[in-house]
C-alpha cells in the first residue's frame, strides 16, 4: 500500500501574514494524521517562514520550481541546493502553468528533475492534457510523450525518487474535476507505462491527482486504486479545506 501524499500548491498567492496563518493552521490541524503525508509547496519568499513554522511538525515543506542549473550566474533563479538548505523535501517540476507560460518542455523539466534529486529533493513531476487534446483523442499520446521525454533523458531508475501528479489542464482552477473513473483511467495508464519499463518502480510510484480537488470530491478520487494522493491548488489556500482533504486521505489509508 502506498502512503497517500496530499501536497498543497499555493501558486503565487498570499502575503507574509496570510502565509503565516495558513502554515500555523495546517500544523495545528494535522497533528493527528499518521497515515497520510502532508506537504505545502509555498512561494520562494515564504520558504524561511515555512522552515521555521513547520519545524517539529510532520508537515513537509516544498517549492514550486527550481533552476535547471546547479548554481552560478543565472540571475533571478533559485537552485535545488538552496531549496534543500531551507528544509524543502519536495519541489514541483513541469507544472502545466510553467509549461504554458514559461516555455518549459521535457528537456528543461528533465534537467530540473536531475537538479532536484542531486540536491536531495523529491520532485513532483506534473503531466496532463488540455481539453482540446482530450477531445481530439490525443490524451494518451500526450501523456506518453510527457513521460517518455523525461525517461529518455534521466532513465527509468530515477523514477524511484520521483512522484508524478496527473493534472488535466482543463480541471485546474476551473471547478471541473475529472470524474474518479476518468482520473483512475489515466493514472492506470501512467503506471502501466512506467511498469512496462520497471515493474517494481511502477508499483511503488505515487501518482497524485490535481485539478479542482476539494473536500467534497477528495474521498471518491482518493479511493481509486491508482490515485495515491492529491496536488491541491485553490483548496490548499484554506487550512480547513486542505485539512479536510488530508483527513479524507487518512480515512482511506486507515
Ligand atoms: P486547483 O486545485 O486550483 O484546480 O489547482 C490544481 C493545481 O494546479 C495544483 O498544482
Amino acid at each position: 500500500m502506498r502512503q497517500p501524499l496530499i501536497a498543497g500548491n499555493w501558486k503565487m498567492n498570499g502575503s507574509k501574514s496570510s502565509a503565516e496563518a495558513l502554515l500555523n493552521g495546517v500544523v495545528a490541524g494535522s497533528g493527528g494524521l499518521s497515515k497520510t503525508e502532508v506537504a505545502v509547496c509555498v512561494p520562494f519568499p515564504y520558504l524561511h517562514l515555512g522552515e521555521q513554522l513547520l519545524a517539529g511538525s510532520s508537515v513537509r515543506l516544498g517549492a514550486q520550481n527550481l533552476c535547471t542549473e546547479s548554481g552560478g550566474a543565472f540571475t533571478g533563479e533559485v537552485s535545488g541546493s538552496m531549496l534543500a538548505d531551507f528544509g524543502c523535501r519536495y519541489v514541483i517540476c513541469g507544472h502545466s502553468e510553467r509549461r504554458e507560460y514559461y516555455g518549459e518542455n521535457e528537456a528543461s523539466i528533465a534537467q530540473k528533475l536531475t537538479r532536484a534529486t542531486e540536491s536531495g529533493l523529491t520532485p513532483i513531476l506534473c503531466v496532463g492534457e488540455t481539453l482540446q487534446q482530450r477531445e481530439a483523442g490525443e490524451m494518451e499520446p500526450v501523456i506518453a510523450a510527457q513521460i517518455d521525454g523525461v525517461v529518455e533523458r534521466i532513465g527509468i531508475e530515477a523514477f524511484a525518487g520521483i512522484e508524478i501528479a496527473y493534472e488535466p489542464v482543463w480541471a485546474i482552477g476551473t471547478g471541473k474535476t475529472a470524474t474518479p473513473e476518468q482520473a483512475q483511467a489515466v493514472h492506470a495508464y501512467i503506471r502501466g507505462r512506467i511498469a512496462a519499463l520497471n515493474g517494481s518502480i511502477a508499483e511503488k510510484l505515487r501518482i497524485l491527482y490535481g485539478g479542482s480537488m476539494k473536500p467534497g470530491n477528495a474521498a471518491e478520487l482518493l479511493a481509486q486504486p491508482d490515485i495515491d494522493g492529491g496536488l491541491i491548488g485553490g483548496a490548499s489556500l484554506s487550512a480547513d479545506d486542505f485539512l479536510a482533504i488530508c483527513l479524507a486521505g487518512e480515512q482511506l489509508a486507515a
